[in-house]
């Protein structure tokens, strides 16, 4: 069924016979492959992307798992490094008429998506801002042996998990059936969830930023909304595009922050009514709810925090990767 559903070149429908399965949360099954779980038609556009996207040394990846603030994250790091042709207060800054997915495109959902269709990114003006869900082990060699920067965001498994069942309840197609909140977060304890376990994937992208700072920048979802021009700052370090005095003084920080703020984003046109920035089924309102953090206490019951801590507790430990 699986299959049917999507369009899979014959090689992934083999590979496909030959991985774990477990129910999936938006296409019947979710497929084990290279340790993390994944929809068919990610795996494919997955493939491609190992077999043909080549890194340059300027290349700007955004790194996160579904739901922990991608949408943001890329808005901030597209606002940060096309700031010298679009300042912050413009009136026809890309952000304001564009989806952040769309400036920052998916590899595995728009550039590598169509295994018969493999984009020639040599001719991609640079410097080239990417997204991924992918986890760090999965990213073509390329990525990690040249001096291409990675940024990632972690959210709290709490409010990611709640963000997901939301985001999941919406996208559901009908004949999968209901899936009820007990089953969703049962898969999400045992690591099932797209481009999981969450610990897994934060765990790889956590290590390599405190072994390689200067190549992976981590940050988190709760101390970016926390502090935003702090990080901003930061990040824009991070990314060689760093702010001179002049524009701190001049308020480019803050007017960057305003501009990818969730108020501002939730309330534009082409997040209102806007439909596709990642695939062809999204309504781009649907990546905007609430961008709070502790949303989890509206739903998960004291026995699902327990398990959940208990979970992450044993994940992380020894890591120094707390929440
Ligand atoms: P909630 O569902 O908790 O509201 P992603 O972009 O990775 O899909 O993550 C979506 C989550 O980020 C959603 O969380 C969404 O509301 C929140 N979000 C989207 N834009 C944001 C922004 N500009 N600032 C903070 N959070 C944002």
């Amino acid at each position: 069924q699986d299959q049917q559903q999507e369009l899979i070149s014959p090689e992934c429908k083999e590979l496909l016979i030959s991985l774990p399965k477990e129910r999936g949360w938006r296409t019947p099954n979710l497929y084990l492959y290279q340790h993390f779980w994944c929809q068919p038609k990610e795996i494919q556009a997955i493939i491609s992307v190992q077999n043909h996207y080549n890194a340059e040394n300027t290349d700007l990846i955004v790194a996160t798992i579904p739901k922990s603030g991608t949408t943001w994250l890329k808005a901030l790091s597209f606002a940060i490094v096309n700031r010298r042709n679009f300042a912050h207060n413009q009136k026809n800054h890309p952000l304001l008429t564009s989806n952040s997915h769309e400036l920052v495109p998916f590899l595995e959902y728009k550039l590598f998506a169509d295994y018969e269709n493999i984009p020639d990114m040599s001719r991609f003006p640079r410097p080239l801002l990417l997204g991924t869900h992918m986890p760090i082990n999965a990213l073509p060699d390329s990525v990690m042996d040249l001096k291409c920067k990675i940024v990632y965001m972690v959210r709290n498994p709490f409010d990611t998990f709640v963000s997901i069942w939301h985001f999941m309840n919406k996208l559901r197609p009908e004949y999968l059936g209901p899936l009820s909140l007990e089953e969703a977060f049962d898969m999400y304890c045992r690591g099932a969830i797209g481009f999981g376990p969450y610990w897994d994937h934060m765990l790889g992208y956590w290590y390599e930023s405190l072994r390689a700072p200067q190549k992976v920048l981590f940050l988190k979802y709760e101390e970016v909304k926390e502090n935003t021009c702090f990080h901003l700052k930061k990040l824009a370090e991070f990314l060689g595009f760093p702010f001179s005095l002049e524009e701190e003084e001049g308020g480019a920080v803050e007017g960057i922050a305003k501009l990818c703020s969730f108020d501002k984003m939730k309330d534009l046109d082409v997040n209102k009514t806007g439909k596709g920035a990642i695939t062809a089924g999204f309504e781009n309102r649907d990546l905007f709810r609430k961008g709070e953090v502790g949303d989890w206490a509206n739903l998960l019951t004291p026995l699902m925090v327990e398990r959940l801590t208990d979970i992450m507790e044993e994940k992380l430990a020894g890591s120094g990767l707390t929440f």
